[in-house]
């Protein structure tokens, strides 16, 4: 897809991946709307860089996309690129009898319920596009799960089952205008998402390089873009997974059939 001259809607658009997405898309002369809670991000935003748009929303809060809804027409008329970059990560504990579950389940409701809502609601106004685009951004802990963020890698990994059912949905209804991309992105220092692993990470990726990967991955209509070290992580979760069905299927063919095939 040609990244020039589109109208570009981006959760999560007020710091680290989705500003960095803004500020690139928004020089290359498209009309870009940023999305976030927190009105001195938005505000920040604004200042330095006047050309981009604000909106001060949550994704988790249905109505606060309802109203998102209802202010777009006015100013991205043309909607035809969403990208879904709003995303928070906790460590929790499990075993720990004050664990508030609100606070457990938001990253369930920011990172996979927030963005499948975002796609089901501007999805008409996609399709009804010459050429359209949603970018869905999931994890390299979509592929292996952390264990100090029980929630988050089980909402990425949502978010990536959610993003191929959707583009396997467009195209079976023949809506080939809507190309459907997930980004991979590992562990980004650079961001307020979580310093605590990414600073000491040999497996840290440059925003800069991330950026350039996700631009090139948007214009060849990749159906997914593993950046960096997503690539190793897939790979180690096909190699246990492989193991993990092998062992299962002996044990399973074994009771099911005592006598041998
Ligand atoms: N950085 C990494 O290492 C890394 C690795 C893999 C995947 N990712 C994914 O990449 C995406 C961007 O992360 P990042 O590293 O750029 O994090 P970040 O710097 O913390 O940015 C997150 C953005 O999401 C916004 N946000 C959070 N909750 C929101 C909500 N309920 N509604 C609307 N906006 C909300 C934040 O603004 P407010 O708080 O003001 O709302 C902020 O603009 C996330 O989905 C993350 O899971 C990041």
């Amino acid at each position: 897809m040609k990244l020039t001259n589109n109208e570009v809607l981006i959760t999560g658009g007020t710091s680290g991946i989705g500003l960095a997405l803004a500020i690139e898309l928004s020089k290359r002369g498209n009309k870009v709307v940023v999305i976030g809670r927190n009105n001195d991000r938005l505000a920040a935003v604004q200042a330095e860089h006047p050309e981009i748009l604000t909106f001060q929303g949550d994704v988790a809060d249905r109505q606060s996309l309802v109203v998102l809804q209802e202010w777009l027409p006015n100013n991205l008329p043309n909607l035809n690129i969403i990208i879904n970059s709003a995303g928070i990560m906790k460590p929790h504990n499990l075993l720990d009898p004050d664990l508030d579950l609100d606070e457990l389940l938001s990253d369930i409701h920011i990172n996979l319920v927030g963005t499948i809502t975002v796609d089901k609601l501007f999805l008409p106004q996609l399709i009804r596009q010459k050429e359209a685009m949603i970018v869905n951004i999931s994890s390299g802990l979509a592929y292996l799960s952390s264990a100090p963020h029980p929630t988050y890698s089980a909402s990425k990994a949502g978010v990536q089952m959610f993003t191929s059912a959707l583009r396997d949905q467009l195209a079976y209804a023949h809506k080939d205008n809507v190309h459907v991309m997930e980004l991979v992105p590992p562990l980004v220092a650079e961001t307020n998402l979580e310093n605590v692993t990414a600073s000491n990470s040999f497996s840290n990726m440059d925003l800069n390089d991330l950026i350039n990967v996700a631009i090139k991955g948007m214009e060849q209509n990749k159906h997914r873009v593993n950046a960096g070290a997503a690539k190793m992580l897939r790979k180690m979760r096909n190699t246990a997974a492989d193991r993990t069905e092998a062992m299962m299927a002996k044990e399973s063919l074994k009771l099911y059939f005592p006598e041998g095939l």
